[in-house]
């Protein structure tokens, strides 16, 4: 008896192939933010003067390697979608609001632009979640813990943002 192929199912049917194209682009733009992102953290860490810069700094350090982890878990993932993680020449930038500020005393400037990045990227990664319900439970899970991580981001550089305008320096 001849053993029959077994046929795949969810986001490798051949059903969804398209689905999985468009799933596959929907990561590259996240695998793209991740790493202007690290850009930007690395400049936003090394910049800032001044002695009220250093705590907002030393989180933002931190957030460097989660960011850059994020990266490599989208990659992993374009790939085990049969896709190619694109080269260096592909990348377009779009983090104007995290350009380095007038003045390296200004952290306001930073704090205020880690708030928009991390709240792109949930936003962004919201879509791929909805996207991803029905077609890819693999994909979707892995994003919602995502999620969760830039959440958290957003929710400490706001809480440093209060404290400026608290003080009315924000
Ligand atoms: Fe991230
Ligand atoms: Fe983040």
């Amino acid at each position: 008896m001849a053993v029959q192929a077994r046929s795949e199912t969810g986001v490798f049917s051949d059903e969804s192939s398209a689905k999985r194209e468009e799933l596959i682009e929907l990561l590259k733009k996240a695998y793209w933010m991740e790493i202007e992102t690290v850009m930007s953290y690395i400049a936003n860490t090394i910049n800032p003067d001044g002695v009220r810069a250093r705590e907002v700094v030393e989180h933002l350090e931190e957030d460097i390697q989660a960011e850059l982890g994020h990266a490599q878990q989208f990659g992993r993932r374009i790939k085990e979608l049969y896709g190619v993680v694109p080269g260096s020449m592909d990348f377009t930038p779009e983090q104007s609001y995290l350009q380095p500020p007038e003045q390296q005393t200004d952290v306001v400037h930073v704090i205020r632009g880690v708030i928009e990045a991390e709240s792109g990227a949930i936003e962004h990664y919201q879509h791929i979640i909805e996207f991803c319900d029905g077609v890819d439970f693999v994909t979707q899970d892995m994003v919602i813990d995502i999620q969760r991580e830039e959440q958290q981001h957003k929710r400490l550089f706001e809480g440093f943002l209060r404290e400026y305008e608290a003080e009315g320096r924000a």
